[in-house]
């Protein structure tokens, strides 16, 4: 009877999930349309009317298109993205190139220094992406935006070598490897320029994801790489917009079924600006290598969202025993209050973590927390309601209470996704 119930209730979760995935969660699909729709008649239709028109790489040059697109994210790089372009110019003579810059609105212009190359040579191209933030999603963006047979991915700071580009180019054309890295960790390649606690950091997490999710390249954490289009195309439903391991992600998601190939690099120090990698990447790493696991059932999100919830329990209780045990407060009043408390700490904590590449700022915050006091009002109806009728079939209290508990965070988490942090 029970395990019945948990089923449903599980399997409703996964429909749930799936139908609003695209609303509120980073990786779009974990359900089995994506996955069909790939392999499925259509799929083969597409590939064979793609063999058809697939115009060799001499037709691509002589129609000047580009074999190769050079994806570079960038936030407040506004000094570094020239010299980039002239390097690129200079290394890239010989192929049929072109750069996408991915900027997100960065404070410093750096999107309007792209527009002013732009204007000079068509071979650059800007996307500049409005209300969100992360290095993953910028890169996936960037390569879908590319039609060329291939797509590299590399800082703007001039940390990684693009001398390494037309190298990358020869193994992806000679059908020996899909995917090229750049890699600190092989033999001749090196990490100089970090420091000893961000090498350290590096080496533990490089470490923990080769074993946990059974990768097989050296350095599956950089962030330079180049990759045949259509076999990203192909991933890129299954990857995570949220953080900055798009590498990871990638091999991950592959599940061994791309060939790559590693190339030593040196990985040099930055030019101008600084590290956008804060602490919290630590975090989005843990979640992706998680959700990795869990075959995509827990995003990042989810777990943080849930996470949150269970500070807010915290507070809750301390907020209940202050004003009943020492103000002496009506037991009523002080659960309102450890209530109210609870939930502006949950959105306040929530905005800053679990959707800190979304974050709500000036006015939108107000507005945001009355539409999470709803929401959760609501959860928490669902929540009782849930429990009551499990309790009616089955009178165990705290199995009761944790089927309520998770329909309350399954819908404060599903509604919070649609109504407080949409999308913009
Ligand atoms: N569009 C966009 N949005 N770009 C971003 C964002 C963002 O939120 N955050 C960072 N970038 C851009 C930076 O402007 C830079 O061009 C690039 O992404 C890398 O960011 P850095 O802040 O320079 O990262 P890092 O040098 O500490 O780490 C890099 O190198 C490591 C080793 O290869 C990254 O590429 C890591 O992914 C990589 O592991
Ligand atoms: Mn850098």
């Amino acid at each position: 009877m029970v395990s019945t119930w948990l089923r449903s209730l599980i399997r409703s979760y996964r429909r749930h999930a799936a139908h609003f995935a695209s609303r509120f969660s980073p990786r779009s699909h974990s359900g089995s349309e994506a996955r069909l729709g790939m392999s499925g008649g259509c799929g083969y239709t597409l590939a064979l009317m793609n063999d058809i028109i697939k115009p060799g790489l001499d037709a691509l040059s002589q129609a000047g298109l580009p074999e190769l697109s050079v994806v570079v994210p960038t936030f407040n790089e506004r000094d570094n993205v020239t010299v980039l372009y002239r390097r690129l110019e200079a290394t890239l003579a010989g192929i049929a190139w072109e750069v996408i810059f991915v900027d997100d609105n960065s404070p410093d212009g750096t999107w309007d220094v792209v527009r002013g190359l732009a204007r000079k040579d068509s071979r650059v191209r800007c996307i500049r992406r409005m209300g969100r933030r992360g290095l993953s999603g910028a890169c996936i963006e960037g390569i879908l935006a590319s039609s060329a047979p291939y797509a590299a991915v590399m800082d703007a700071d001039l940390q990684h070598d693009e001398t390494q580009l037309p190298k990358m180019v020869a193994l992806l054309r000679s059908g020996e490897a899909e995917l090229v890295v750049g890699s600190r960790y092989v033999e001749g390649g090196s990490a100089d320029s970090f420091d000893k606690q961000r090498a350290g950091f590096s080496q533990l997490a490089t470490k923990l994801a080769k074993q946990t999710l059974a990768i097989e390249i050296a350095d599956p954490m950089s962030g330079f790489f180049m990759i045949r289009r259509d076999r990203f195309e192909e991933l890129a439903p299954q990857l995570s917009t949220q953080g900055f391991k798009i590498l990871l992600d990638l091999v991950a998601s592959a599940q061994g079924k791309l060939r790559a190939v590693e190339i030593p690099y040196t990985f040099g120090s930055r030019q101008h600006g600084e590290s956008k990698l804060d602490s919290m990447v630590a975090l989005d790493f843990l979640g992706l290598v998680l959700a990795k696991l869990t075959h995509d059932i827990i995003s990042l999100r989810f777990l943080l969202f849930a996470m949150v919830g269970g500070t807010g329990l915290i507070v809750h209780l301390v907020i209940l025993f202050i004003g009943h045990e020492v103000m002496n407060a009506p037991f009523a009043e002080a659960q309102a209050a450890g209530a109210l408390v609870a939930m502006t700490t949950n959105f306040i904590l929530n905005n800053f973590l679990t959707y800190r590449d979304q974050r709500l700022k000036g006015f939108a915050i107000l507005r945001g927390l009355i539409v999470f006091y709803i929401v959760c009002g609501v959860g928490l109806l669902a929540n009782v309601g849930v429990a009551f009728s499990v309790f009616e079939q089955e009178p165990i209290w705290w199995l009761a209470g944790l089927a309520g508990a998770l329909m309350g965070v399954v819908w404060n988490y599903a509604m919070s996704g649609l109504f407080v942090w949409r999308r913009r």
